[in-house]
C-alpha cells in the first residue's frame, strides 16, 4: 500500500517518461522478432509492456515454467536501453487450469457458465484461481527479481473490462461473507438498511442472500444492487492486492500499476492506493464521430486523471481497431501524434501504444499496431518515431507538472455511479452529464477538469456537482470550505436525494444541502414530452433563456437566497428555477434543471456575477484549437492542439519557447492540420 495522497494534482511516480508499445514476442517467429529492438530504439522507445496474456507460454503445464523467450527478448531490448514492464497474465488462465478446475469459470446473471476460448473467463472469488494467480505471480516475480531491465509491473489486464457481475457459487458465498462483515453479522441491520420490508424481501440470515440479478424476473432492490457493486469492487481489489503484495515483497524497487478504467472498481479506494500510479487505456476511435473525437478524448483523459492524478497510458490506440463486426477509421496522417499530445497535455506522464505490430491471428487480427501485419514500417511508424524524438525533450519537461483546473466537475465516485444504475429513471448518468458540461467548457477554452469532492479544491474557481443523487455527508465540510474561501459551487437538480444505501432521504430535497444552498424543492417532475410541453429557464438579469430537457424542480428560496432564474411554461411559469446564496467569500448556486450544454451556457453570466474574473485559459483561439496548461511551482507549459480539419492561424500566444519547433514562440503562429505547440512560458 502506498500512502501518497490521491489527488487530481498528483504527478505519476515515474522516474522517466516511458514511451513505447505493448509487445507480444510470443506471436512472432525469431526472424521477425530479431529486427524489433533496433527498430523500436530508432522510434525513440525506452519501454515495452509484455507477457500480460502469455500464461500458456510461461506455464505450459501446471508447475512447469519457462521464461526463455521473455528472457532473451528483455535482454535484447535492454541492450537498446528499452526497459520492460511485465504483466501478470491472469486475464488469460490456461486450458490446463480450466480443464482441471471447471468451477473457476464465471457465471452470468442467466446462470450460464462462461467457456474457455477467449479471456476474462475465470472468477477472482475462486480460492483455487487465486492460488494459481499468486503462484504464477510469484514465479514470474522471483525469476525477474534481479533483472535490471524490468522496471515495473501491470497487474492482470483491464480488470472488469468484459465481465464484472459474476454469479458463480464462489461469488454467492463470498458476497454473503462480505455482507456479514459489513453489517457486523446483524441481519436486522441489513434488512433495515436495504428496506427489505418492501416486496417481502426480509432475510433470516446472511446465507439466504443471493447475488442480485436485475430484471430476473423484475426490478431488483437498488440497495441490494449497490452493496453487490461494492462487493465487486472489494473482491477485485482483494484479487489485485494479492499480486501487489507478492511483487512488492520480491522487489520493492518495482513500480506497480494497473490499466483501467472499468465499472465497479473504486480506483480512488484501496485499489488505487495499492498502486504507485494508475494506468489508463485510451481508445479514441470508439467515438465514431471524427469531429467530436477530440472532445470525448479530452473528457476521458480528464476523467481518468480525477481518480488518482496523472497516469501512464499503457495502451493508446495506434491504428484502426477491428474486432467482431466493427473496424474503426484509419487515423489520418498526423492524427496519432496529435492524439498522443492530447493525452500528454491532460495528464499522461508515460505513453505506450497498443501495439507494436498487428497480429495475424486471433480475435484481434485487425487491431492495428504501429507496424502492419507484413512488418513493413509505414506512416504510422514514422509518426510514432517523430513523436519519440520530440519526447526526448518534452518528456522530461512534463514530469512533475499537473494540469491546471479552474472549473472542476464532480466525478469518479464509484458509489454515485453505481447507485444510478438500478434506478436511473431513464435519466443520463452522472458521468454522461459531466461529459456534457465538460464539452461546453473545453469548447470555450476554459481550464476544466474532473475532480472528486473529497479532493483538493483549493485552485478551483467553480465546482459543479451534476445530479449526484447519492451524496455523502463527509463531503460537506470540504465543499463549505471551498465556498467560504471564494469558490462558486453549482449544484444540479436531484443532488443529495439518496442516502448511502441508495434509499431516498427523509428530508425535503436537497436533503442535507438544503441549508447550504438556501432552498427547498416544492415540486419536481420528469419531462417526458419537452417538445409538446416545453419548459424553459429564464435567467435574470442576463435575459438568457434555455430550454429544459429532462427534469424540472420548483425551488422555494429560504431567507438569504436569491432567485437567479425562473421557469417559463405550463403551471410552473414564474416559479423559481435557479437560486444563488452567498456564503463567506463565495456562493452556492442551485439549478433545478439538468445541466445540459444549453443550460450551462445560459447560466454562465450568473456564475460570472459571483466570480467576475472567471475567464478562458487563453483568449482568442480559433475554433477547434484545444488549450491545456500543465504547471508546477517553477514552470508553465502551454499545449495548443489543432483539432481543426485545416491549418489555423493563432494571433496571440503565450510568450516563451516552443519545445516542438525549438524556436521562440512568436506573437503569431500558424498551426497546420493536426499540429501541436508546446510552449514553455517565460523565455
Ligand atoms: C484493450 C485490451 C487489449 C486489447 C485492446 C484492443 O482493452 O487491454 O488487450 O484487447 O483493448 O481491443
Ligand atoms: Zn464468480
Amino acid at each position: 500500500m502506498t500512502d501518497r495522497e490521491l489527488s487530481h494534482k498528483r504527478p505519476a511516480a515515474v522516474s522517466r517518461f516511458y514511451y513505447g508499445a505493448t509487445y507480444y514476442p510470443e506471436h512472432w517467429d525469431a526472424d521477425v522478432r530479431e529486427q524489433d529492438p533496433a527498430r523500436m530504439a530508432e522510434a525513440g522507445f525506452n519501454c515495452v509492456r509484455m507477457a500480460e496474456f502469455a500464461w500458456s507460454y510461461l506455464e505450459p503445464k501446471e508447475g512447469v515454467c519457462r521464461f526463455e523467450l521473455f528472457d532473451r527478448t528483455i535482454e535484447a531490448l535492454g541492450a537498446e536501453d528499452i526497459q520492460t514492464i511485465l504483466g501478470t497474465p491472469t486475464a488469460t488462465p490456461p486450458r490446463w487450469l480450466t480443464a482441471a478446475y471447471p468451477e473457476v469459470l464465471r457465471v452470468n446473471a442467466d446462470g450460464v457458465t462462461m467457456q474457455h476460448g477467449s479471456r476474462q473467463h475465470v472468477c477472482p472469488s475462486s480460492d483455487t484461481f487465486r492460488a494459481y494467480s499468486r503462484k504464477i505471480t510469484r514465479a514470474m516475480a522471483e525469476h525477474y527479481a534481479e533483472n535490471d531491465n524490468v522496471v515495473g509491473w501491470q497487474t492482470d489486464n483491464e480488470l472488469n473490462c468484459h465481465f464484472s457481475e459474476c454469479h458463480c457459487s464462489h461469488c454467492q458465498a463470498e458476497f454473503q461473507r462480505y455482507l456479514h462483515r459489513v453489517y457486523d453479522g446483524n441481519i436486522e441491520a441489513l434488512n433495515a438498511a436495504w428496506g427489505n420490508a418492501f416486496w417481502s424481501l426480509t432475510y433470516r440470515g446472511f446465507d439466504e442472500i443471493p447475488t442480485p440479478a436485475h430484471g430476473k424476473p423484475a426490478y431488483a432492490n437498488p440497495a441490494h444492487m449497490l452493496d453487490y457493486y461494492r462487493f465487486i469492487s472489494w473482491n477485485t481489489t482483494r484479487f489485485q492486492h494479492e499480486q501487489v503484495a507478492i511483487l512488492r515483497e520480491v522487489q520493492p524497487a518495482w513500480f506497480v500499476m494497473h490499466n483501467g478504467t472499468f465499472a465497479h472498481i473504486d480506483y480512488r479506494g484501496e485499489f488505487g492506493r495499492d498502486l504507485d500510479f494508475l494506468g489508463y487505456d485510451l481508445y479514441p476511435f470508439f467515438d465514431p464521430d471524427p469531429t467530436h473525437r477530440p472532445l470525448s478524448q479530452a473528457f476521458n483523459l480528464d476523467h481518468a486523471r480525477a481518480w488518482t492524478g496523472n497516469f501512464m497510458i499503457p495502451e493508446q490506440q495506434s491504428g484502426p481497431g477491428g474486432q467482431g463486426s466493427y473496424f474503426h477509421d484509419n487515423p489520418e496522417p498526423g492524427e496519432l501524434r496529435r492524439m498522443a499530445y492530447a493525452s500528454i497535455a491532460r495528464g499522461a506522464d508515460s505513453l505506450l501504444f497498443f501495439r507494436w505490430r498487428t497480429c495475424r491471428f486471433g480475435a484481434e487480427a485487425y487491431w492495428c499496431g504501429v507496424l502492419d501485419h507484413d512488418n513493413v514500417p509505414r506512416r504510422r511508424y514514422d509518426e510514432v518515431k517523430q513523436l519519440g524524438q520530440e519526447l526526448e525533450t518534452i518528456g522530461p519537461e512534463v514530469l512533475g507538472t499537473h494540469v491546471h483546473v479552474d472549473i472542476g466537475i464532480a466525478a469518479v465516485d464509484v458509489d454515485v455511479y453505481d447507485a444510478h444504475l438500478p434506478l436511473s429513471l431513464g435519466l443520463p448518468s452522472p458521468k454522461e452529464m459531466a461529459e456534457a458540461i465538460h464539452g461546453f467548457f473545453v469548447k470555450g477554452n476554459y481550464g476544466v477538469g474532473c475532480v472528486h469532492p473529497a479532493d483538493d479544491l483549493s485552485d478551483l474557481r467553480v465546482y459543479i456537482m451534476p445530479h449526484w443523487a447519492l451524496f455523502k455527508p463527509e463531503w460537506l465540510p470540504n465543499l463549505q470550505a471551498f465556498v467560504e474561501g471564494g469558490g462558486v459551487l453549482v449544484v444540479g437538480a436531484r443532488t443529495a436525494t439518496r442516502d448511502m444505501h441508495n434509499n431516498v432521504v427523509a428530508e425535503t430535497p436537497p436533503g442535507l444541502l438544503q441549508r447550504f444552498a438556501g432552498i427547498r424543492i416544492a415540486e419536481y417532475g420528469r419531462q417526458n414530452s419537452p417538445e409538446t410541453r416545453p419548459l424553459s429557464v429564464r435567467f435574470y438579469p442576463s435575459g438568457n433563456r434555455a430550454a429544459s430537457q429532462l427534469w424540472y424542480e420548483q425551488l422555494e428560496p429560504l431567507p438569504g437566497a436569491r432567485t437567479l432564474a425562473r421557469w417559463e411554461g405550463r403551471h410552473l411559469s414564474l416559479k423559481p428555477a435557479v437560486s444563488g446564496r452567498k456564503v463567506g467569500e463565495g456562493a452556492v448556486v442551485y439549478v433545478g434543471a439538468y445541466l445540459t450544454e444549453a443550460m450551462v451556457s445560459a447560466l454562465l453570466p450568473s456564475l460570472m456575477d459571483y466570480c467576475p474574473d472567471l475567464a478562458p485559459l487563453w483568449p482568442d483561439l480559433p475554433e477547434d484549437v484545444d488549450v491545456v496548461l500543465r504547471l508546477d511551482q517553477e514552470k508553465r507549459l502551454w499545449f495548443l492542439i489543432n483539432n481543426h480539419d485545416m491549418g489555423v492561424s493563432i494571433s496571440s500566444l503565450p510568450t516563451g519557447f516552443n519545445l516542438i519547433t525549438g524556436q521562440p514562440a512568436r506573437v503569431r503562429m500558424v498551426l497546420s492540420k493536426n499540429e501541436v505547440a508546446v510552449i514553455r512560458e517565460g523565455e
